[in-house]
C-alpha cells in the first residue's frame, strides 16, 4: 500500500547583515546574516546561495563549497542558484522544492551581493548584462528600459505624466519613511515631496528616488519540514522573452502573472486573502505594476491606492513596510530572500510596534529577475490560521500582441538615459520603434524629446544608432505610393 505523506515546508529562522556601503568581503556579510538569525546551524543538510554576479563583482567564481566551508559547514552540499536580480527568491523556491520531495529536512538559504567598491559606469555595465545582448548594445541600462516601460504604462493607461508622478513620489516617500524605522536599512532618511521632485533625472521620467541603489548586502533563512512558526504557502515562478522588443506587452509582465497564478493556485487562497506584502520596487513604477499584475490592486484603483497614505502600515494592504529595495537596499542577488527574511520578522512580531501592520497572518513578496525575465511569487501564511479557500484557480490572462498593418515608424516608447553603462555617452536617447506590429529597440540621436505615438523618419549609422526626424506629412505620402518596401528595423 502506498501511503503518501505531505510535506510542508516552514521557516524555522531568517536574518540579514546590514544593507549599505560596507567595507566587510562579501562571506563576511554572509557570516553576519547567518548570527543574525540566532539559531544554529548543526542540523543543515544542504546550502543553496544565490548570488548575481560575484564573479565580475568581486572576482571569485565556484562560492557554493567556498561559503559553505565560511561558515562552518564545510562538507555539507553546498549549490550555487542564479536568476539575476531574481536570484534570492530562486534559492528559497529551489531550497522548498528540495524539502517539498523530501530529500532533506533542513535547508539554509542564503542570498548576497557586493557591488559599492566598483564606480557607478562600472556597476551599470555589470547589471545590464542581464538584459539581452541585442538590447544591450543599443547602451540601454535596467534604468532605462523600467524607464521605457514606465512612459508606454502611462500612454496606454491614459494617465498623465504629472499624475503618475505623483504616485512614484509616494511609493519613494512611503519607502523612505519606513526605511527609517529599519535598523538594515541602507538609507534611513524620510524624504519630502520637495526633494523628490528636486532630484536628478536618471532615465526620464524616472528619478534618482525611483531608482534602488548600489548596495551590500546578505540574507539567510532556514527552510524546514518541521513545524515552524511561518509556512512557505505557495511559490511560483515564470519567464518571458529576454528582449523586451520581442514581448506580447512590455507594460504587464507576463513573468509576474504566470509567477503570481501558480502561487495562489499552490497556496489554495488568492489576492483578497494577502494582509501585507513586499514588491520589487527596484524602481518606483515596478511597484505599482506589481500589485496589478499580481492581483492585489485592480488598476482602476491603483492612483487612489497610493493617496492619503499617512498611515500607511495600518491600512488594507501594507506594501514594502521593510522600506523595499528602495531603501532598505538592493544588493540584487539578496534582495529576493532578503523580502522573505523582513515578512519572517513581521509575522513573527520582530518588529516595532509603530511599524507592524494591522494584520500579519498571510503574505505575498514579488521578486523581479532582469529585465522581468525570470520572476517570482512566494506566498506565506502563518500556520492553523483560517483562510478564504480559492473557489475557482487562478487564470493568467495572456496579453494579446497588437497587431498592425501600419507600414510607418511610430515611436512606441522613449527614454532619455543621464547615467548610461561604462562607454556610452551622455545622455543617451533610446527609443523602441514600431513597424507592422513589431518593435525594436534603437540608440537615436534626437534634437527634440520623442513623443509616443509619433511618426518618424530614420537613417542608420555605421555604429548602429540611428539619427530620428520627424515624419513630415509629404514623407507620409511618399510612403504610401512605396507601400510594400521592406525596411528592416535595425
Ligand atoms: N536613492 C536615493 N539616494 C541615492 C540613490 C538612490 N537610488 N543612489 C545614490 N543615492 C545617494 C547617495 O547616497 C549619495 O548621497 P550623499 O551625497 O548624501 O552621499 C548621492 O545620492 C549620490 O550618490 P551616487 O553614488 O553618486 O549616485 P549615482 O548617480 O552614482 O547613482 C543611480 C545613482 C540611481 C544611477 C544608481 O543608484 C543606480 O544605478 N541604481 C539602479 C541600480 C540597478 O539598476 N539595480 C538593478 C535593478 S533590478
Amino acid at each position: 500500500m502506498l501511503i503518501l505523506v505531505m510535506i510542508n515546508v516552514y521557516i524555522k529562522a531568517a536574518g540579514l547583515s546590514k544593507f549599505g556601503k560596507s567595507k566587510q568581503r562579501l562571506y563576511s556579510l554572509i557570516k553576519d546574516a547567518c548570527a543574525d538569525m540566532n539559531h544554529p546551524l548543526e542540523e543543515i543538510d544542504a546550502v543553496y546561495i544565490g548570488m548575481m554576479n560575484p564573479e565580475e563583482f568581486i572576482g571569485i567564481g565556484n562560492y557554493a563549497s567556498f561559503i559553505a566551508d565560511k561558515i562552518g559547514l564545510s562538507g555539507v552540499p553546498s549549490v550555487r542558484i542564479e536568476t539575476a536580480s531574481s536570484t534570492g527568491a530562486a534559492v528559497l523556491l529551489q531550497a522548498y522544492a528540495a524539502i517539498k520531495s523530501g530529500l532533506y529536512k533542513n535547508v539554509l538559504a542564503v542570498a548576497a551581493e557586493k557591488m559599492t567598491h566598483l564606480p557607478t559606469p562600472q556597476v551599470t555595465k555589470i547589471i545590464s548584462e542581464v538584459i539581452d545582448p541585442s538590447e544591450r548594445k543599443t547602451g540601454a541600462s535596467m534604468p532605462s528600459l523600467a524607464a521605457l516601460v514606465t512612459n508606454r504604462f502611462m500612454y496606454e493607461q491614459k494617465i498623465k505624466k504629472e499624475k503618475f508622478q505623483q504616485a512614484m513620489c509616494s511609493v519613494a516617500m512611503k519607502s523612505h519613511k519606513y526605511g527609517a524605522l529599519n535598523p538594515y536599512a541602507q538609507f534611513r532618511k524620510e524624504i519630502t515631496e520637495e526633494k523628490y521632485f528636486d532630484s536628478k533625472l536618471v532615465s526620464d521620467p524616472l528619478r534618482l528616488y525611483d531608482c534602488s541603489p548600489i548596495s551590500d548586502g546578505a540574507a539567510a533563512v532556514i527552510l524546514s519540514n518541521e513545524k515552524g512558526d511561518v509556512e512557505i504557502a505557495g511559490v511560483g515562478q515564470g519567464t518571458d522573452k529576454q528582449a523586451l522588443s520581442k514581448r506580447d506587452s512590455i507594460t504587464s509582465f507576463a513573468s509576474t502573472r504566470k509567477a503570481a497564478a501558480d502561487a495562489y493556485n499552490l497556496a489554495g487562497f488568492g489576492p483578497s486573502s494577502i494582509d501585507f506584502s513586499e514588491m520589487h520596487d527596484a524602481f518606483t513604477p515596478f511597484e505599482i505594476m506589481g500589485l496589478l499584475e499580481t492581483g492585489l490592486v485592480k488598476v482602476k484603483d491603483i492612483l487612489k491606492f497610493y493617496e492619503d497614505k499617512e498611515d500607511h502600515n495600518t491600512g488594507r494592504l501594507p506594501v514594502n513596510i521593510s522600506g523595499g529595495l528602495k531603501s532598505r537596499g538592493h544588493p540584487v542577488g539578496a534582495s529576493g530572500l532578503a523580502q522573505i527574511a523582513e515578512s519572517y520578522r513581521i509575522m513573527t512580531e520582530k518588529y516595532e510596534k509603530e511599524r507592524m501592520p494591522a494584520k500579519y497572518d498571510t503574505c505575498l513578496t514579488h521578486s523581479i529577475g532582469g529585465l522581468a525575465s525570470n520572476n517570482f511569487v512566494i506566498l506565506m501564511k502563518r500556520p492553523d490560521i483560517k483562510i478564504k479557500i480559492l473557489s475557482k484557480k487562478h487564470i493568467v490572462k495572456k496579453e494579446e500582441k497588437k497587431e498592425s498593418k501600419d507600414k510607418r515608424f511610430q515611436v512606441f516608447s522613449y527614454t532619455r538615459l543621464y547615467s548610461p553603462p561604462s562607454g556610452f555617452p551622455t545622455p543617451l536617447d533610446l527609443v523602441i520603434l514600431r513597424r507592422k506590429g513589431r518593435l525594436a529597440l534603437a540608440r537615436a540621436e534626437t534634437e527634440q524629446p520623442l513623443k509616443i505615438g509619433q511618426y518618424v523618419n530614420f537613417t542608420q549609422k555605421v555604429d548602429g544608432s540611428i539619427v530620428v526626424e520627424k515624419s513630415s506629412f509629404l514623407d507620409l505620402i511618399k510612403k504610401k505610393k512605396k507601400d510594400d518596401d521592406e525596411i528592416s528595423i535595425p
